[in-house]
């Protein structure tokens, strides 16, 4: 996946000093690289059976929109909140410094549906432990989480499949 990691272009001290911003819409923006990740991410569900795919504003739904068609199933936005119109379902979740909430329709997914979540990065793994809490919260059974970067240090894919989720993630930053 070196092809991958040399379309994701690095920001140094990017939203504050000592972070290493990776930003991915280097990658969605060269249509080859694009189309390799949203076919490494749809790979391994390949025959499996998914209802939907979940993904978390905001990157995700760009990821996930596009494994969604690929799968040709549905799509849930998990949302920020507030941007709903309907009836919600919310979770919150820790960030650096203070909280924040994500959120879905209570009728995004019926009970019982199998989804597939989907966002571009996985750190702590806080937004995702929120969307799958949010989702079984609905019914779902959450089979899978795919991200395209996972910074290892920072322990989100541990703590994912802690929750019983297999994670899967295109490529990583050790060091973060
Ligand atoms: C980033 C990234 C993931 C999340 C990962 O999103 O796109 O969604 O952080 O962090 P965590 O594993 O520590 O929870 P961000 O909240 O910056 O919002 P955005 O996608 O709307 O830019
Ligand atoms: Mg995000």
């Amino acid at each position: 996946m070196q092809s991958l990691k040399d379309a994701i272009r690095t920001i140094a001290d990017y939203p504050k000093p000592g972070i290493q911003f990776r930003d991915v819409t280097t990658l969605l923006g060269d249509a080859r690289a694009f189309r390799q990740a949203v076919d490494a991410m749809v790979q391994p569900h390949a025959g499996a059976k998914i209802d939907k795919v979940a993904g978390i504003e905001a990157r995700g739904f760009i990821l996930g929109g596009a494994v969604a068609h690929q799968l040709s199933v549905g799509f849930v936005p998990v949302r920020k909140k507030g941007k709903l119109p309907h009836t919600t379902l919310s979770q919150s979740y820790e960030l650096e410094y203070g909280v924040d909430e994500v959120e879905i329709h209570t009728d995004a997914v019926a009970p019982g549906e199998t989804v597939l979540l989907v966002d571009d990065l996985i750190a702590t793994g806080g937004t995702a432990e929120a969307a799958i809490r949010l989702l079984r919260q609905a019914g779902a059974n959450v089979i899978g989480a795919s991200f395209v970067v996972d910074l290892p240090d920072l322990g989100g894919a541990r703590r994912v499949e802690a929750l019983g989720v297999p994670c899967v993630s295109l490529v990583a930053y050790e060091g973060h």
